[in-house]
């Protein structure tokens, strides 16, 4: 897994965008895995302002990791809202060419199938952008989620359910369910860019990035990825112990990638 610590959230955002545009530039109808949550928002900002300097982004697709189970697609923290208001419209992706789970679905199991379909459909995800929380989840993979999970119904855990109720007029509000890509889904994607900051994430980055694969820590599946990158800003990264190495890896890559 390739760590790399930056001092604070918008040098996340920065450096995860960068990576975003450097793949549109030579892909210009790559296939990206979008996230929700505040994690990746500094890295829509960023790519945002690249779209704004010239970056066209207008063919690129996109898919979101998760959604709320029956919740109003107006609702503005509906992940169809959050996808359209964070990422397509600052973007300017073509929203025809953005899916999001239905979680309104009358038949969720067949939605999830379909969802999987569409991913092959247009040539699997060549990267996908995840945050993570504070209990290891990403997309919506709570702890002891099967390794090999595909897109599926999940139950959200009472932490997420917490977590998320700052989104909600209150705690009784955050749904009970929820459609996800699963843990092979994402492993699945060519290539991962986790993005985090702050001291609420160092315990779940040390964890993922230095614990067991373990689905009790559902983010440490990303071990198993051949091209899985971790961008945190130091905060976040205050409870790995190998933090030094990291650094000194990225300081001298240069001398073993000409040109890097
Ligand atoms: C949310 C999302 C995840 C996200 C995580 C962390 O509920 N389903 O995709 O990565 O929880 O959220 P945040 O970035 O707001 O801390």
């Amino acid at each position: 897994m390739e760590v790399v610590i930056v001092e604070g959230p918008e040098e996340v955002g920065a450096l995860a965008a960068a990576r975003i545009a450097e793949l549109v530039a030579a892909r210009p109808r790559a296939v990206l895995g979008v996230a929700t949550g505040s994690s990746p928002l500094a890295t829509y900002r960023a790519l945002a302002a690249r779209a704004d300097a010239g970056l066209d982004l207008s063919r690129v697709s996109a898919f979101a990791l998760d959604e709320y189970v029956g919740i109003r697609r107006d609702h503005p923290e509906s992940y169809h809202a959050v996808v359209d208001r964070e990422v397509v419209r600052p973007l300017g992706l073509d929203p025809a060419l953005v899916h999001v789970p239905d979680g309104l679905a009358a038949d969720l199991d067949a939605a999830c199938e379909d969802y999987e379909a569409q991913i092959v459909a247009a040539g699997g995800i060549d990267l996908q952008l995840l945050g993570i929380g504070t209990n290891g989840h990403i997309g919506f993979n709570e702890p002891t989620s099967s390794l090999a999970s595909r897109t599926r119904v999940k139950t959200l855990a009472p932490r997420t359910r917490e977590d998320n109720a700052r989104f909600f007029a209150s705690a009784e509000e955050v749904p009970m369910h929820c459609l996800t890509q699963g843990l092979g889904t994402i492993l699945d994607a060519r290539r991962a860019l986790l993005v985090a900051h702050g001291a609420a994430k160092a315990r779940a980055i040390a964890e993922v990035v230095e614990g067991p694969v373990s689905s009790m820590w559902p983010g440490s599946v990303l071990q198993l990825h051949r091209r899985a990158t971790v961008v945190i800003d130091e905060a976040a990264a205050s409870e790995l112990r190998l933090a030094d190495y990291y650094r000194a890896t990225v300081a001298h890559r240069a001398a073993v990638q000409p040109g890097a």
